[in-house]
């Protein structure tokens, strides 16, 4: 029993002994954080997926919006962001969320666009400082994947803890969304 004492210590402080704190992929979840959801859509798939994480988790929830007004043409709309991505522009945001401070956690939403996510985020990121607080990215996309913005996300962000995204198609699976935010802790 002696020689297994350090074996079973080990394994005890190995576990989350923290009361309150979850185990998430990247590291703990704030129990109890404040929460915000920030996120643009175009066509209504992302917004849909940002109201129900809105609804399961009672996050407060802003829309990221261009202080431009952008072609409504959908052609011209595409040439449009995608020549943003080429010159990895920082097109001007309307506004930025109040109160961002005092947020512990912050979900990031955007849909896919060519390959990315639109430039729009780059300029929110770019502008306010998430040193400290929990990003949970998400996103909606025609097949392509949120790992590169994630990827960016961190890179943008070395002071945040960027937990693992969630990529969904055109439609919104409540209990996709349950599994996700009950994985990373978000909720119980
Ligand atoms: C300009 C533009 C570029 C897109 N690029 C991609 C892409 O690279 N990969 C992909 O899977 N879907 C792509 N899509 C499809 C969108 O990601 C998808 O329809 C998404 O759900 C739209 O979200 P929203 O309804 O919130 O705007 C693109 C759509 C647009 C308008």
């Amino acid at each position: 029993m002696k020689r297994l004492f350090p074996y079973i210590m080990a394994l005890i402080l190995a576990l989350p002994i923290s009361a309150g704190l979850a185990l998430a992929a990247d590291g703990p979840v704030q129990a109890g954080a404040k929460a915000l959801i920030v996120y643009h859509s175009k066509s209504g798939h992302t917004k849909a997926l940002a109201e129900e994480i809105q609804r399961q988790t009672g996050a407060d929830i802003f829309f990221l919006d261009y202080a431009e007004v952008y072609p409504t043409d959908r052609e011209e709309f595409s040439d449009k962001v995608h020549e943003e991505q080429r010159q990895d522009a920082r097109p001007a945001i309307k506004a930025s969320p109040d109160g961002l401070e005092g947020y512990g956690v912050v979900y990031l939403g955007f849909p896919v666009w060519w390959g990315d996510m639109p430039m729009l985020f780059y300029s929110f990121l770019d502008q306010n400082d998430l040193s400290g607080k929990q990003i949970v990215p998400f996103c909606t996309s025609g097949s392509g994947k949120i790992d590169k913005a994630v990827a960016r996300i961190r890179a943008l962000e070395p002071g945040a803890t960027v937990l693992d995204g969630l990529r969904l198609g055109e439609t919104v699976p409540v209990q996709a969304v349950t599994d996700w935010l009950k994985g990373l802790g978000l909720v119980d």
